[in-house]
C-alpha cells in the first residue's frame, strides 16, 4: 500500500493505521444505533449522464460516512465495475474503516437493493447507478422513490446543467429529496457562479462543492477516499458534502439548541 501509494505521487494514508488519516472537519462521531434491524439510510447519487462524477461522489461519501463509525455498504448497479475494483482494492488497504460492498445488476435490482437497507445491519446504504437514465428507467425511478435523499451530481458546463435540471423534475416527482452536487470544479471559471445560481434557483443545492484535482484518479485506484490523503483538497470538499448530505438524512445533528 505503502509502495503503491508513493507510486502514485500520493502521502501513504492509511499506513500507520486509520489514526494516519486527517481527522474530519465535521468532528464528532455520530451515534450508531447497535441494533442490526434499524432501517439503513438509501442514499442515491444519480444523474442523467456518465461523467458527472457519480462513482466518485459514491465512493467518497461512504469513505466520509465510515470514518464517523457508520456501517456502511456501497451498491454498484453499474454494469461498468468501476466502484466494485475500487472496494476490491479497499479490502487490501490497512487500517481502512470496513466498506460492504455488492454488485448488483440493475434489471430486477429493488428486492436486494430493498434487502440490504431493511435487514443488512447498515446504517448507511450508497447506490451507485448506470450512466444515463435510460438504461433501466424502471428501475432508477423505484429506486429513487425508496431513496431517503437522492445525491444529483453534476459539472459545471451548462449542457451538463440543462441535463441534471431536467432529471431533477423526475427525481422530484417521485416525490423523494435531493440535492445536487457540483463535482470536479474549476472555481475560478466564469460559469461556475452561474451554475451555483441556477441549481440554486432550481432546486437544493449542496453548499460545498468538489474541486477538480488530479489525486481523485489516484484514490480510485488505491481504494481510498480523497479524506484519506492528508492535505487533500478534494477530500476537505467530500467531508464538507457528507456534513450537509448526512444532516439532509438525519444522521447528524448539529444545530445549536
Ligand atoms: N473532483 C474531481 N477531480 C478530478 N477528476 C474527477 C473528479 N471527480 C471525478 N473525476 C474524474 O471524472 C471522471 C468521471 O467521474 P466518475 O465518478 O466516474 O463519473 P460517473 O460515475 O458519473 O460516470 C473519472 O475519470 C473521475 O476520475
Ligand atoms: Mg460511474
Amino acid at each position: 500500500m505503502a509502495r503503491e501509494a508513493k507510486k502514485a505521487g500520493t502521502p501513504a494514508p492509511l499506513a500507520q493505521g486509520a489514526g494516519a488519516a486527517p481527522t474530519p472537519v465535521t468532528g464528532e462521531q455520530v451515534d450508531v444505533p447497535g441494533d442490526a434491524r434499524v432501517r439503513a439510510k438509501l442514499l442515491t447519487i444519480s444523474s442523467s449522464k456518465g461523467g458527472s462524477t457519480k462513482t466518485t461522489t459514491a465512493r467518497n461519501l461512504a469513505v466520509a460516512a465510515a470514518h464517523q463509525g457508520l456501517r456502511v455498504c456501497t451498491v454498484n448497479l453499474d454494469a461498468q465495475p468501476t466502484l466494485t475494483a475500487w472496494a476490491r482494492a479497499r479490502k487490501k488497504v490497512p487500517g481502512a474503516p470496513i466498506i460492504e460492498h455488492r454488485a448488483i445488476v440493475a434489471n430486477g435490482s429493488i428486492p436486494e437493493v430493498k434487502a440490504l437497507v431493511e435487514g443488512g445491519g447498515f446504517d448507511l446504504v450508497v447506490v451507485d447507478t448506470p450512466p444515463g437514465v435510460e438504461s433501466h428507467p424502471v428501475e432508477l425511478r423505484m429506486l429513487i422513490r425508496d431513496s431517503d435523499l437522492v445525491v444529483l451530481t453534476t459539472q459545471q458546463a451548462s449542457a451538463d446543467l440543462d441535463s441534471v435540471v431536467e432529471w431533477a423534475k423526475t427525481v422530484r416527482r417521485e416525490g423523494t429529496p435531493f440535492t445536487f452536487l457540483l463535482g470536479r470544479t474549476a472555481r475560478q471559471q466564469r460559469n461556475f457562479d452561474d451554475a451555483k445560481s441556477r441549481l440554486n434557483d432550481v432546486g437544493d443545492l449542496c453548499p460545498f462543492d468538489v474541486r477538480s484535482a488530479a489525486s481523485v484518479d489516484d484514490t480510485d485506484k488505491l481504494g481510498i477516499g480523497n479524506m484519506e490523503i492528508k492535505g487533500d483538497r478534494c477530500g476537505v470538499d467530500f467531508v464538507g458534502a457528507w456534513g450537509y448530505v448526512s444532516k439532509r438524512l438525519g444522521l447528524t445533528s448539529r444545530e445549536i439548541k
